[in-house]
């Protein structure tokens, strides 16, 4: 073994592990365990990527600002202080390295997304728990978590993998009782599928404040997580901040040339939205028939609970769907091992896991 050992913070981390394999046999597979977009991408996207082709002997922008002048006009925002990386994953670990001192404290919720604590050790920081109430974050959960040694706080909205959110207010609520040199994150990954009035991404508290940034992705409504694509909006400074540590070619130019295309596609984008808000209800209907509560989201992903009974378990059902190659998520990493997260795929994916998931209760199959 090496005698050079990695920073005491990272002895402790627990690694991020998805779960994108999985099947059983060969032959189509049913993947509802990453929440990607159930669509795919834009074929405008796609047809962008083609054109690049000549040019991938060069390294791509470093600022990209063809893609951030789209996305700035897309949002009604200033694309000075968008800021690109490769998934919005690579923006929250710079975040840390760029705001957190050994020793610095990070808040991030119960049920969180758990890059969040993995980042905020890597760059020596201390992840902080704050817990939710009922499957929902609670504000003021975090509000007694801070300390003198908070520097930031992560707020998932919609949050993974509850996919239950809090309305504006609350986040209103949230700044207002952190103290000026708290960062505020808002992940907004999954902003696009909400359909709440009295939701906001985060823009408007990013344009009303110096402590607020706000994180979005391709990888969700524009299904294109295979592309590695993010952006964080913040003041300026820490965006220039942000430009100046992360890599310089961290964005590749095949996700500048699709993301300009995604973002300018606004038939896709509905066509997209329209397909969630036809197959959740839908499938949060049939799973209601079967006996399997669903937590209300707001999302394209919802989570699903399982009895305790013996061969009914959710990490029973996650491995029944696994023999069909059907691709769940088991949720024993966030704390909630009696549920599995699926993602919305397409009516005849939603049609085949009702029916696998009726065969595995041994009930009637809904009639769809
Ligand atoms: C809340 C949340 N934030 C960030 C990400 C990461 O997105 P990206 O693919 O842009 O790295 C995810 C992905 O699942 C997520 O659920």
């Amino acid at each position: 073994m090496s005698t050079i050992k990695p920073k005491s913070s990272i002895a402790t981390m627990v690694s991020y592990t998805p779960n994108h394999g999985g099947a059983k046999k060969p032959g189509k597979v049913i993947r509802l365990s990453a929440n990607e977009g159930a669509l795919g991408m834009s074929p405008k996207a796609l047809a962008a990527m083609h054109s690049v082709d000549p040019d991938l002997h060069r390294y791509p922008a470093v600022a990209a600002s063809r893609l951030a002048e789209a996305v700035g006009r897309r949002n009604g925002i200033d694309p000075a202080r968008i800021v690109f990386g490769c998934g919005s994953d690579e923006l929250i670990q710079v975040l840390c390295l760029a705001y957190l001192e050994p020793g610095d404290e990070a808040i991030y919720t119960q049920y969180g997304f758990l890059v969040y604590p993995m980042a905020t050790r890597i760059a020596g920081g201390v992840p902080v728990v704050a817990p939710d109430d009922e499957y929902t974050v609670s504000v003021d959960a975090i509000l007694k978590a801070v300390t003198e040694r908070t520097r930031m706080v992560f707020l998932a909205n919609p949050n993974n993998p509850t996919g239950t959110y809090i309305p504006q207010e609350e986040v209103k609520r949230l700044r207002a009782g952190l103290r000026d040199d708290i960062l505020l994150v808002l992940d907004a990954a999954y902003c696009e599928y909400v359909t709440k009035n009295d939701y906001d991404s985060g823009i408007e508290m990013v344009e009303n404040h110096d402590n607020v940034v706000m994180l979005r992705t391709f990888s969700k409504l524009y299904g294109m997580a295979g592309l590695r694509l993010g952006w964080a909006y913040g003041p300026k400074d820490i965006a220039a901040t942000l430009e100046s540590i992360k890599q310089p070619f961290g964005v590749n130019s095949l996700a500048i040339a699709a993301g300009i295309a995604a973002v300018e596609d606004l038939a896709f984008q509905e066509a997209v939205i329209e397909s969630n808000n036809k197959w959740l209800p839908w499938s949060a209907g049939k799973f209601a028939e079967l006996g399997l509560e669903a937590l209300p989201t707001v999302t394209n992903f919802l989570l699903l609970r399982f009895p305790e009974t013996d061969g009914k378990t959710a990490e029973a059902a996650r491995l029944f769907l696994a023999e069909r190659n059907i691709l769940v998520r088991e949720m024993g990493g966030y704390g909630v091992p009696d549920t599995v997260r699926l993602s919305i795929g397409t009516g005849e994916e939603m049609r085949e896991v009702v029916d696998a998931l009726a065969d595995f209760l041994g009930k009637e199959r809904p009639v769809s």
